[in-house]
């Protein structure tokens, strides 16, 4: 989660989170069931300032940490937050509709935040 200001002023700009599936249940960007799926949302008028970029490196560091090898995510193909998950190195993998399915790999050296 990532916040600005102190105290009463503190207001939230974006979170970032990521979560198991299983294949009977699986989110729209499942690759496996060892393999989390990463979801991201920032507020309108913070967009575009580093914010989603801070919270995906925090994001692939905590993951690393945890001991997971890979993240997945699913993103529309005509959403511009693509070229920010392939900065971040996430490659399409799949599709699922008019979505690709991403992954990256955390146990290079490819991938930020390593
Ligand atoms: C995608 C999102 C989380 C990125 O967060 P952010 O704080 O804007 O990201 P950053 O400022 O770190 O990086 C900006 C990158 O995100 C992309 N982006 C996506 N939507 C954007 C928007 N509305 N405004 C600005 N940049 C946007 C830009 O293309 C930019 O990449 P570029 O530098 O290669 O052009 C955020 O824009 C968002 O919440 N969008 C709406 C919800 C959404 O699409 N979530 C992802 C679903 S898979």
């Amino acid at each position: 989660m990532a916040l600005i200001g102190e105290g009463r002023d503190t207001r939230m700009l974006g979170a970032a989170w990521y979560r198991r599936f299983s294949a009977e249940v699986p989110g729209y960007g499942f690759i496996d069931a060892d393999t989390p799926e990463l979801a991201i949302g920032v507020v309108a008028v913070a967009r575009g300032q580093g914010v989603g970029s801070a919270l995906l490196v925090a994001l692939v560091d905590a993951a690393r940490h945890d001991g997971y090898r890979a993240l997945s995510l699913s993103v529309e193909r005509t959403n511009p937050a693509l070229r920010l998950y392939q900065r971040l190195g996430f490659v399409p993998v799949g599709t699922n509709g008019d979505a690709w399915t991403m992954r990256a790999d955390l146990t290079g050296r490819s991938i930020l935040g390593s």
